[in-house]
């Protein structure tokens, strides 16, 4: 039997929902997306959804609300997915990379300060252009499911007045808490506009999708109004009975609304996010367990203060005690049916980034180190016992074949 590294969670619930969905006649933006946006709001306890159709979207949106300028910059982690360095991009501003807290791989909030104080006294920093703005935005990601940490990012922006976006593509839902004293708080609270992803693989998924979250009303309006050219308000509306035919271009928007189909897909999910979540943290749980005493792996650990997601169940290997590589290791659990991944080449060492602002590996060196040791084992919600089990075989016999002796 082959163990996939990931399957949806999606049911008869979505298939109703879509049948539905299109028997209504309505399929683009519409009702079921705003309905949508106020439940996912609700959700996560924020005050303001956007539906767009990417997390890359949501993000976007989020930098062009905030007002980011040409050659402005932004503090983004090294280790990440290519969407939140590249909407920086999108803007002729500058990503400015920071290291990877060694054990949650989130953003580290000491490095980056230690950048922003090294360009505030006028220094030079790695991979930032002599000539250059102000530093506008920080935008961690919280690195498998598992939030960073939110407080600390909190302190550096209202020090340096920075936007606070976090990248939430892996993390529906999880929380956070400052200590032990403080109460939880829901991913989509913590920072000035949170993105989720609702890809394929993520903690619920349309497919493709994504969604803007903030507490400000006019960062929402104008991420709702670029989501769809630039159209003036409730331009959607304009084919219903309800709407007006007449609308304004008030700016030269995209076109990343998200579909009504779409969004029925979502509605169904969002039911079922507790229930995914409780089975995701049951795979890990029984991961964790099985293969806690094999001292050529590092698992993952769910922080003090957090509440992971448990999107992705990332091991590093401890190659020092391995006769074999990371693409070896992948290939001789493929070899047992069990598909894997790895998250992520880091952007300093990606070539676009490499060439463009002169970086080296050892720029960074705690992403660095990680980047040949990361492999991510299957994790999703329908996964069931036995496959767990033959995942956590599949790797001990592969540690077992390549332990290095004495
Ligand atoms: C950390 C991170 N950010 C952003 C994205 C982009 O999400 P989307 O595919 O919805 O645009 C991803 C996608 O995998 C991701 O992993």
């Amino acid at each position: 039997m082959a163990v996939p590294f990931f399957t949806p969670g999606v049911g008869e619930a979505e298939i109703d929902a879509v049948v539905e969905c299109l028997r209504s006649g309505w399929l683009t933006t519409g009702p079921k997306t705003r309905e949508f946006e106020a439940l996912f709001a609700q959700y996560v306890g924020a005050q303001h959804a956007v539906a767009v159709n990417s997390c890359t979207a949501a993000l976007h949106l989020a930098l062009e609300a905030i007002g980011l300028q040409r050659g402005e910059l932004v503090l983004v982690p090294t280790l990440t997915f290519a969407a939140t360095a590249e909407v920086v991009r999108y803007f002729d501003a500058i990503p400015v990379f920071a290291d990877a807290d060694p054990k949650s791989l989130c953003l580290d909030p000491a490095h980056a300060e230690a950048i922003l104080r090294s360009l505030r006294a006028g220094e030079s920093v790695n991979g930032v252009p002599a000539a250059h703005g102000p530093v506008r935005a920080i935008i961690p990601v919280h690195y498998g499911g598992q939030m960073a940490d939110a407080g600390a990012f909190r302190r550096l922006a209202t020090e340096y007045s920075l936007a606070f976006i976090e990248d939430a593509a892996h993390t529906l839902p999880a929380q956070y808490r400052e200590s032990e004293a403080a109460p939880w708080q829901s991913v989509g609270t913590t920072a000035d506009i949170t993105c989720f992803s609702f890809y394929a693989n993520k903690c619920i998924t349309t497919g493709e999708g994504g969604m803007a979250v903030t507490a400000r009303e006019d960062w929402a309006d104008r991420m709702r109004i670029m989501s769809l050219h630039g159209m003036s308000r409730d331009a959607w509306k304009r084919f219903t009975a309800t709407g007006s035919w007449y609308y304004e271009i008030v700016a030269p928007g995209f076109k990343y609304n998200l579909t009504d189909i779409a969004s029925a897909i979502g509605i169904a999910q969002l039911a079922r996010a507790d229930a995914m979540w409780e089975a995701r943290r049951s795979v890990a749980e029984r991961l964790r367990a099985a293969l806690g005493d094999l001292e050529e792996l590092t698992l993952p650990e769910e922080l003090p203060n957090r509440k992971h997601s448990w999107h992705l169940f990332a091991v590093q290997l401890v190659l020092e005690k391995l006769t074999i590589d990371r693409s070896g290791f992948i290939d001789a659990l493929k070899s047992a049916g069990v598909a894997s991944s790895v998250h992520w080449l880091p952007l300093h060492m990606q070539p676009y980034y490499r060439e463009s602002f002169g970086y080296v590996p050892d720029h960074f060196p705690v992403a660095a180190a990680a980047w040949p040791r990361l492999l991510s084992l299957p994790i999703f919600p329908t996964m069931t016992e036995e496959q767990v089990d033959q995942v956590a075989t599949a790797v001990r016999n592969v540690v077992t074949r390549h332990r290095r002796r004495g």
